[in-house]
């Protein structure tokens, strides 16, 4: 017997209460407190993109990436691990449906390869890889999984000279959406831009932890994001243009999530206003249809180049905005000049075992109303949210991950936290599901419900895809 319906027995025979009327008030209290049901026609999912699942690399005409490159280079990546292979999903499609069919799952976040459709980034359509997201696509409508699509998932076409630091990757950017619009929109409704700009920007150009893993000046790196957003800006016209009364566009950005020290008034306001000035380059910019002065100060003579027409583009009206959430900055109003400051992690901040993937459940709270309260939004979905575990198979092969069933269970009721209050989260697309690259990380660290087996393609479900299975099916967090 379910907690729940314990409490509705222990209340209730053939609808008549057993208990006097103040105690019937507060089991049904003590029922909404401990199960948090999402509202009607939720959307529940999970998440993948391209290079981290697909494999195949050289086939079907599929253009040489960014990635490709970055990961064949000795000592890039964590083992010299590379994605030629990754889950072999270009192969097993068809059984990782399976696996969102078996979860119950109303939705699938995937990203498309853009070198599969156009190989060097630009000019000929390569029909073989467009027959490939046909191919998944129909599968998943044929299985009642609707697909929502990203477009760019930081697997960029080396045939685009001078990548990011150019301009015309922005408009070749352009072009691909416009061809992705117009050929798939009859099937698929949402689609995002691309995701996550920080990544393919910052830690790409100037960090030079991501491909292209280049370390270039800080003075460079404005023109690259702005080259990041305008291709988003781009994009969405060009799939408003080529789409149907029905496409939806948005994208999947992680915004630094501030999080209020305590919830009094002047840290909100503080978290708040970190939020619009500490995501200035992306999606405050995106939100605003500008640079806001304190960036521009921030850039000085470094700002950069914007174009007539720029900022039209870059400030399209979005159907949606898509979080992607993980961690919290933990944030404090204070008497400096902005009138915040970020407070230090203390060492023994848990964190799972991504060493950056610091344990911070009201993160997800925060990240929707922080974006509310700047930028009132229609609609927002969750588009990433998971954690990597040390999984670990049993000896009768099973994957005990308590430790991502406590993440994903805290981070869950503080995004129902948010609903309750009101704002607007339509979704929640779970990363991932299943193990796959994890980036410069390779096979390392994983982050499915469904544990992979690299050397049989073996996909086993976690106790993590169990539990899920288990939030879908009643539409609650218990
Ligand atoms: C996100 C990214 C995903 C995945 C995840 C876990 O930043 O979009 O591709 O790697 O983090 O690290």
């Amino acid at each position: 017997m379910t907690r729940r319906d314990f409490g509705k027995a222990a209340t209730t025979v053939a609808g008549t209460s057993l208990l006097p009327a103040g105690l019937v008030q507060f089991a049904r209290a003590a029922d909404h407190l401990s199960i948090r049901r999402f509202p009607k026609g939720f959307v529940w999912g999970c998440a993948t993109a391209s290079y981290q699942i697909e494999g195949g690399a050289n086939e079907d005409g599929r253009g040489e990436t960014n990635w490709d490159v970055y990961s064949h280079t000795p000592g890039k990546i964590h083992n010299n691990d590379n994605g030629d292979v990754a889950d072999d999903s270009y192969h097993l499609y068809k059984d990782d449906v399976q696996l969102l069919k078996n979860l119950g799952v109303g939705a699938y976040r995937m990203s498309l390869a853009w070198s599969r459709i156009f190989p060097t980034g630009k000019g000929q359509v390569n029909q073989k890889g467009v027959d490939y997201y046909d191919r998944v696509i129909d599968e998943l409508l044929k299985n009642g999984i609707e697909p929502y699509v990203t477009l760019f998932h930081w697997d960029l076409p080396t045939g685009l000279a001078g990548g990011w630091q150019s301009r015309d990757t922005s408009k070749a950017y352009g072009d691909y959406a416009a061809f992705v619009a117009k050929h798939f929109s009859d099937r698929v409704q949402n689609f995002m831009t691309i995701n996550e700009f920080i990544c393919f920007t910052d830690l790409g150009y100037l960090v030079g932890q991501k491909a292209p893993g280049m370390k270039l000046p800080p003075s460079e790196l404005f023109q690259i994001r702005h080259h990041g957003i305008l291709a988003h800006g781009l994009g969405v016209q060009a799939i408003r243009a080529n789409g149907n009364a029905k496409t939806k566009v948005g994208l999947a950005e992680n915004p630094n999530v501030f999080v209020p020290v305590m919830e009094t008034d002047e840290h909100v306001e503080a978290a708040k206003k970190a939020t619009r000035i500490g995501n200035a380059p992306f999606i405050t910019a995106l939100m605003e249809g500008k640079y806001i002065d304190e960036y521009l100060q921030t850039a000085g003579a470094h700002a950069p180049k914007v174009e007539a027409g720029d900022f039209k583009a870059i400030g399209s009206k979005l159907d949606f905005v898509g979080l992607n959430v993980y961690t919290p900055t933990y944030v404090r109003a204070d008497s400096s000049p902005l009138g915040f400051s970020v407070e230090h992690f203390q060492t023994n901040f848990p964190n799972m075992t991504s060493p950056w993937l610091r344990i911070g459940p009201e993160t997800a709270y925060w990240s929707v109303r922080n974006i509310c309260d700047n930028w009132k939004m229609p609609t927002l979905y969750v588009t990433e949210n998971g954690c990597s575990a040390d999984d670990v198979l049993t000896s009768d092969g099973r994957i005990e991950d308590t430790e991502r069933v406590m993440y994903l269970r805290n981070y869950l009721m503080n995004f129902h936290r948010a609903i309750s209050e009101g704002y607007p989260l339509k979704g929640y697309f779970l990363w991932s599901l299943m193990d796959n690259f994890e980036w410069e990380d390779g096979y390392n660290k994983r982050f499915g419900i469904h544990y992979v087996d690299y050397k049989t393609m073996k996909r086993t479900p976690k106790l993590s895809a169990e539990w899920y299975k288990q939030v879908i099916a009643h539409n609650a967090v218990e």
